[in-house]
This record gives C-alpha cells, structure tokens and sequence, in this order.
C-alpha cells in the first residue's frame, strides 16, 4: 500500500465529513521545481481548476493554460494576466463558442488554434490577435485510446498536412503568430518522445514562419501503481531542449520553450478520502462499499484507471492480512466499481479486511478528480482541502441539495 499521514487524514475526514479531496501543497511545489528546466511552466488547469491551487502555482511562477471561458475566468479569479511577466494565460481548444471569442478578443488573451475556423472566427473579430498553433502530428499515444490526442482518429489540432492552410489563414487576418505546439496525448509512452520533437523541429523548418515559442504541451505520466514508471524529468527536458536548439540555429534567434502539465504537477498531491459503509458478498466476490462513487472519481470507470488504496481505522494505517476485494460506490450503476480494468470488467484488488467504519483512502487524485466530478444522482460536489505541512485548510466546501435544486427555482 502507498503510505498515508493517517492520523492527519483522521483529523481532515473529522472536520470536513466524507467524501473529500486532499492536496498537499508540498508535492506541488516539488513537482514544480523538477521542471524548472523549462523556461515556461504552464499548467494545463482542467486537470485541477481549484482557484486556491491556482493561486498556489501562479506564486511559484507557473503559468497557466485554460480551455474555457470557465476556466479564463478561474484563471483571472486566481490573479492571472494575460501579461504576466512568467507567461500569463493562454487558452487552448478546438473550437471557439461564442461567449468564450468575445472574452478572449476582450481580454487579447493569446489563443492556441486547435481548427481552421478558429482562426477565421478569431481573425474576422480582432485582427492582429496573437495566437499559437496546435498541430496534431499524425500521431499520438496515451494511457488509454481516450487519452491519445494524435493520429488521424483524434479531433484534436490542425492535421500537420493543413499547416499552409492555417498560416494562409494568419496571414489573411494579420494574426500575429507566437509559436507551435504539439499535444500528443496523456500518459505518454517516452518512447514517441524523440517522434514528437523531430515532427516539431521539422514544423518550424516546414512553416518558414519566425516564432517566439515552442510548447512542447504535457502528457508526462505518473506512476499511479506502486513501482511503476517515474519520468526523468532531466532526459525530457534534454530532448526537447535539443529540438529547441535546432530551431534557434534555424530562425537565428532565441526560442521560448513551454511545457504544459497538468498531471505531472498535481496528481501524486491528492488524495479521495471516503468512508466504508457497507460490506457483501456475491458469489467469489467481497465488495466493501464506500461513500465516493464515479461521480467524485471517474478515472477508474471511465478508462479503468488504477488508483493504489489504503484503509485507515481509528487515525491509523491498516495493514495485516490482506483479501481480494472489490471497492465500489453508492451510485445506482454497476460501473460505480473502483477497481475495475478499461471496458467494465471487475478486478479484485488484495487489500487488507476493511471494516465498516474504515476510511478507504485513493492515492493520486489530484489530476482529473475533483476536475472530473458531476452531480449524477443528485450527489452535490464534495470539499476540497489543502494541506500544507502540520496544517490544512479547506478551498472548496460541500455543495449543498439546496444549491442543487436553486438552478431549477425558475417561475
Ligand atoms: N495540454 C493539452 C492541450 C491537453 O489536452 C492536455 C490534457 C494537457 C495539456 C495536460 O495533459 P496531462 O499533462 O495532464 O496528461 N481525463 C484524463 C486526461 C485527459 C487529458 C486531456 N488533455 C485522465 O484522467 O487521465
């Protein structure tokens, strides 16, 4: 089992009831430092949009990427500028509503064009916006096929054979070009990574275009199991920052390069912390239920994401003989199940006798958790608590039913 600061999370469970979500602003800060190699840190937000974690990454100079007029907001909320002197806010998607073109051209928040017409809408509303492009390769690789964000099954980006296309497009509407980008997908396998940079060195040279940037976008993985893979931070920046090289000889000049983490930052910080409620048997299978379903956590139901478990009874870590188990939720849907593999089928996982009572507590939540959560059966979103050493405070509270019904208060 992964360790827990038990008595901590006893206290935290105490206070704030069950379900809720932990992060430790420590292993935030940490991650942080192992990229500073990179000139520009920017953290993809919708793996966790907590406006205090915001705050927390803008301190450590982290900028930040958004993909909504939601998460703009968020973004200026946190203290954010477009202009901010360590790279401000840039918004990244595939396409542009309404609402979210008319902040963006309010704002001039520069916009990472993921579709032709984003271009032409942008282009057509504020002439000489300053934009990035995002290609998609022509290929990707992520932990699950929902995941990959390249190849010619993804929607994602300008397809790298639209490239003149799209700067035919810049021209027309004199955007001002900031740079390329590249998103391959996440959970990347570190093998495509020397693709990945070849394909981008090959773009710059390809476009003819002066940039000021390169983002190598974010996708670095975690190693969600026990002895599972840890990236070297040192060996990726290494590669990316030799491709960067090749681009400066090429144009003659500097060349900003950005990464675009969301993952990497957040998810070893958190934690769901829920309370066992029930316990049956069915045939060879031992289900302990607990109160978080797939509404809080939706990783493992909707790509079998593994997330390693620990029990804790009365502020201690549980450990002893261990039984396969089945950890599933209150929700009424037979996938609410949080150890399952991709495509449903349940997976006992060994783990020690749970008792009612007992917190079960998922390891490595931060990253598309709380991000990730919906109101399905009526669950209101649950707190959100930052820890910081010996000390915690809450930085979301408990949604009330009375918020839940308010929207439907209508006439
Ligand atoms: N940049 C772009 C353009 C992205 O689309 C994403 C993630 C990221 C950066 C950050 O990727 P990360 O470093 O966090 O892997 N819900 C899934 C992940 C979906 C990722 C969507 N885009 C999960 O729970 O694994």
């Amino acid at each position: 089992m992964k360790p827990v600061n038990a008595p901590q999370i006893a206290a935290i469970a105490n206070e704030f009831g069950t379900p809720c979500w932990l992060y430790d602003a420590a292993v935030i800060r940490e991650r942080i430092s192992q990229l500073k190699q990179f000139d520009v840190i920017r953290f993809a937000q919708k793996s966790c949009s907590n406006t205090h974690i915001l705050r927390l990454m803008r301190e450590q100079g982290v900028a930040v990427d958004s993909v909504s007029l939601g998460e703009l907001e968020r973004a200026l909320a946190a203290g954010y500028s477009v202009d901010d002197a360590h790279g401000g806010i840039v918004l990244t998607t595939d396409l542009l509503d309404r609402a979210t073109l008319a902040r963006a051209v309010e704002l001039k928040v520069p916009v990472n064009a993921g579709s032709p017409q984003m271009l032409e809408q942008l282009g057509q509303a504020s002439p000489g916006h300053r934009v990035w492009l995002r290609i998609n390769p022509g290929f990707g690789h992520g932990h699950s096929q929902k995941t990959n964000t390249g190849g010619e099954h993804s929607k994602h980006g300008i397809w790298h054979e639209h490239l003149d296309e799209a700067l035919a497009l810049i021209d027309r509407y004199q955007l001002k070009l900031v740079g390329l980008h590249m998103h391959i997908g996440s959970g990347v396998d570190y093998s495509h990574l020397q693709e990945v940079c070849a394909a981008m060195v090959a773009l710059v040279k390809r476009a003819g275009r002066d940039i000021e940037a390169i983002s190598a976008g974010g996708g670095l993985s975690i190693p969600y199991r026990i002895g599972g893979e840890r990236i070297d931070t040192a060996h990726y920046f290494g590669l990316w920052d030799a491709a960067r090289k090749e681009i400066e000889a090429h144009l003659g000049h500097k060349v900003t390069l950005e990464i675009e983490p969301g993952r990497f930052l957040v998810a070893e910080s958190g934690k769901l912390v829920s309370e066992v409620r029930a316990k049956k048997d069915a045939g060879a299978n031992h289900f302990v239920l607990v109160d978080a379903g797939f509404n809080d956590l939706m990783r493992p139901a909707m790509y079998g994401s593994h997330h390693e478990v620990s029990l804790v009874r009365d502020g201690q870590a549980v450990e002893g003989a261990t039984r396969p188990t089945v950890i599933a939720g209150p929700l009424c849907e037979s996938g609410d199940v949080f150890t399952q593999l991709e495509g449903g089928t349940v997976a006992p996982r060994e783990l020690p006798t749970a008792e009612i009572g007992d917190l079960a507590v998922f390891h490595d939540t931060g990253a598309y958790g709380a991000a990730m959560s919906s109101n399905y059966n009526s669950r209101p979103l649950i707190p959100e608590v930052l820890v910081d050493g010996d000390t915690f405070k809450l930085i979301r509270r408990r949604q009330t039913i009375e918020e839940l019904l308010a929207l439907e208060n209508i006439g």
